[in-house]
């Protein structure tokens, strides 16, 4: 099997690459990225020599660069991680997410019909759903839950699941979605809540939390993820949708207050800062489907799952050092810089 997977140089894709490889001795993996801003080369330095793994820089945009990957390489199966993926980004350039997020999906599903595929699976979010009230804990996403979003993020997300929902009935091209909960682990690229507050603690820097801190999400440990997308490529039925979720709901100024107790920093670090604009303020997953059609379910405990993720950071400096030593400075002065 050759297996296509795009966005492979960012924090989910990247682990999938590496837990594929792992896990199927005779497949190719051909990571597809541009290497944006949140694509790290460093990331796929550990599988650069295995001669069962390709790199490509090239946009899921272009059209002829992904054409021509899929001349060459004629793939069995390709999984699309690449996308814009920040909210607050988002706000402040919504094209860029409609680009990328919308075009981009079709531009691959149309080489998927050139060339023909046994599946094509678009990894997509919760936050395609919009947000549950804060006091209904009894309410969660179901896969039958209208699609109502809240940031151009979100809504790009969505628009591009319909886009792979209208080639299955249109053209019969054989995809699965996934629509996942807040993922968390290594390789997490340090403008998200996790990551961002592990490394500021570990400087003593202020802990932005957004408004009163007493939003909700539903964290998923990375690898847990990789394992239902695993299950959804070869067992998942084609043009279904599928959720994902880590049964862990928790409030973020919770989650920021177990990454401080994990580093040992005082709450003092926590700062309450402006919210974000159509801040979502509650996303929670029914994973019933998967669970009985697929039979998966997150084994990772949260308790376990950010100690886990906390120590990475502390044994992987240099790779978010040079992150932070970059463009990131400019982005977390725009965001953070009077805190
Ligand atoms: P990420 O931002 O860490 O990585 C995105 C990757 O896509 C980067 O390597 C980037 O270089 C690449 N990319 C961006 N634009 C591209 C383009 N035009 N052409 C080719 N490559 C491009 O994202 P992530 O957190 O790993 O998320 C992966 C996918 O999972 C996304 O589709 C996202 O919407 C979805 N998702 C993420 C989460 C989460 O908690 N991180 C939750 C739900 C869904
Ligand atoms: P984020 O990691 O950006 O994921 P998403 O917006 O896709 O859920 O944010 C997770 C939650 O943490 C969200 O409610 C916003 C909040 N948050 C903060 O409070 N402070 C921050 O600096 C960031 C980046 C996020």
């Amino acid at each position: 099997m050759t297996v296509i997977v795009t966005g492979g140089a960012g924090f989910i894709g990247s682990n999938f690459i590496f837990y594929m490889l792992k896990r199927y001795p005779d497949y190719r993996i051909i990571c597809l990225d541009k290497l944006t801003y949140a694509g790290n080369f460093s990331t796929l330095a550990s599988v650069m020599d295995n001669p069962r793994f390709r790199f490509v820089r090239a946009d899921i945009c272009d059209r002829k660069a992904v054409y021509n990957l899929f001349e060459e390489e004629h793939p069995d199966i390709v999984v699309n991680f690449a996308a814009e993926s920040h909210v607050d980004r988002s706000i402040e350039n919504p094209c860029l997410f409609l680009k990328t997020n919308i075009i981009g999906t079709a531009t691959i599903m149309d080489a998927c019909r050139e060339y023909g595929i046994i599946r094509y699976h678009q990894v997509s979010t919760d936050e395609v759903y919009g947000d549950l009230p804060l006091d209904r804990p009894d309410l969660l996403f179901t896969e039958e839950t209208p699609i109502r979003t809240s940031s151009p993020y979100s809504s790009s997300k969505a628009a591009a699941d319909l886009l792979v929902l209208a080639y299955h009935r249109t053209y019969g091209l054989p995809v699965t979605i996934s629509r996942c909960s807040n993922n968390y682990g290594p390789y997490h690229f340090p403008e998200k809540l996790i990551p961002l507050m592990i490394i500021n603690a570990l400087s003593d820097k202020p802990l932005p939390v957004y408004g009163e801190g007493i939003n909700v999400r539903d964290w998923l440990y990375v690898e847990d993820h990789c394992k239902a997308i695993d299950l959804i490529i070869h067992k998942g039925r084609a043009g279904e949708v599928y959720n994902i979720g880590g049964r862990n709901e928790m409030r973020n100024i919770d989650v920021v207050k177990m990454i401080c107790d994990a580093l040992g920093k005082p709450y003092t670090l926590i700062r309450f800062v402006t919210d974000r604009k159509g801040h979502d303020l509650r996303y929670a997953i029914d994973a019933t489907k998967i669970h009985n059609e697929l039979g998966w379910f997150p084994e990772t405990k949260f308790a376990d799952g950010i100690k886990k993720t906390v120590q990475w950071y502390l044994d992987n400096r240099e790779w978010w050092e040079t992150i932070i030593s970059g463009e990131y400075q400019n982005y977390y002065e725009k965001m953070y810089g009077n805190i």
